[in-house]
């Protein structure tokens, strides 16, 4: 191959591998088995000649990638996730380094497991399989493991993109939830769905949805039963989850995060489910990723998960190669992919094969 791509993880799939090959391009892939790879791992990898990397959300991408990438000779980067705060799209810029992230094909997965969180949080579902796998079960009870109906009470969202819309729709459309949502930025998509579904429920002689945009996400906090978080990670939403934002919630509210762990203060959010002993939480990431802080191992209010939002078969290999692609038109200069849908202000530049 003319090109030289370096992936940092096997990723599913042959499509993107196949993809890359056929446009003269000569793989390498990662196969260290550590899961982390350090910056001098990397280093490694680029070597002299690299055209472009595909890299994880769980590397630093910053100066001293972009300059050796740079170096030697390499025009794009992009990450295998949606979420790009691991990297320093600027440092990138500085080098001349496109940058690409892979949006789209993960909205629903995410979105999915968002909402197995909320009604497995709702209905208490781990603690019930826990219950039962002890052996603690000795007959049916009125009042055992009662949960909260989510038909009728409010989702409320923080962040309405892709993903949140996503959720949004699932849980009016699917539970017949009230909605409350707060977004920054655009918001349009979500109340274009929920309009057009109030219409069509009125069609039907069936109330509409009961939904408002709020004005600040404190609203989002006092009214909603559910909250889930979806924003992107940067300087004004860290730690936007603490211990102030926590005490606005109700006692017994639901809280799921399948964003990026720093949004929530983790350690205010362990006191404040030791305190709140109705209050539940669901989570994909975490502060300290992979660590949990102490305490919150041990809560029973607490659900965890090994950040898996986006791990559906489909998706997976939806985003290697979505990756793929943007490394390779990249560098062969295809023309940029805009993607009319998108809601972030993308990172640099994306690119899309020729047809
Ligand atoms: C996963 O967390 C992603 O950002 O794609
Ligand atoms: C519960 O199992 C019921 O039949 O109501």
């Amino acid at each position: 191959g003319k090109y030289r791509v370096v992936s940092t993880k096997p990723m599913p799939g042959a499509r993107w591998i196949n993809l890359l090959i056929e446009q003269d391009f000569r793989v390498e892939i990662c196969t260290q088995r550590k899961t982390i790879l350090s910056v001098e791992d990397i280093l490694a990898l680029i070597g002299d000649k690299c055209d472009g990397v595909i890299g994880q959300l769980t590397e630093e991408w910053g100066e001293t990638l972009f300059s050796a990438l740079s170096r030697a000779g390499g025009k794009a980067f992009s990450n295998m996730a949606v979420g790009y705060n691991n990297v320093d799209v600027s440092a990138a810029n500085k080098y001349g380094v496109a940058v690409g992230n892979t949006p789209g094909v993960l909205t629903e997965t995410t979105a999915e497991l968002a909402a197995a969180l909320s009604l497995a949080a709702a209905r208490r579902v781990v603690e019930a399989d826990e219950f039962m796998r002890a052996g603690l079960y000795d007959g049916w009870l009125p009042h055992l493991f009662v949960g909260n109906l989510l038909k009728g009470q409010t989702v409320g969202v923080i962040g309405a993109g892709r993903i949140g819309s996503a959720y949004a729709r699932m849980m009016v459309e699917g539970f017949k939830m009230n909605l409350i949502y707060y977004d920054l930025y655009q918001a349009t998509r979500l109340e274009k769905f929920v309009t057009a579904y109030s219409e069509f429920l009125k069609a039907n002689g069936e109330q509409p949805v009961i939904w408002k945009r709020a004005s600040t996400m404190d609203e989002v906090l006092r009214e909603a039963d559910v909250i889930s978080l979806h924003p992107v990670l940067d300087k004004t939403t860290y730690h936007l989850v603490n211990k102030q934002t926590l005490s606005m919630m109700k006692k017994e509210a639901i809280l799921i995060n399948c964003s990026r762990g720093p949004v929530i203060d983790e350690a205010a959010l362990v006191e404040h489910l030791k305190a709140n002993p109705m209050f539940r939480v669901g989570l994909d990431v975490f502060e300290d990723e992979p660590r949990m802080k102490p305490g919150l191992a041990d809560m029973k209010n607490a659900i965890v998960v090994p950040h898996i939002a986006s791990a559906s078969k489909w998706t997976r290999e939806g985003m290697a190669t979505l990756a793929a692609l943007n490394v390779l038109g990249k560098i062969k200069g295809y023309p940029v992919w805009h993607d009319p849908n998108k809601v972030e202000p993308f990172i640099n530049e994306k690119a899309r094969p020729p047809s």
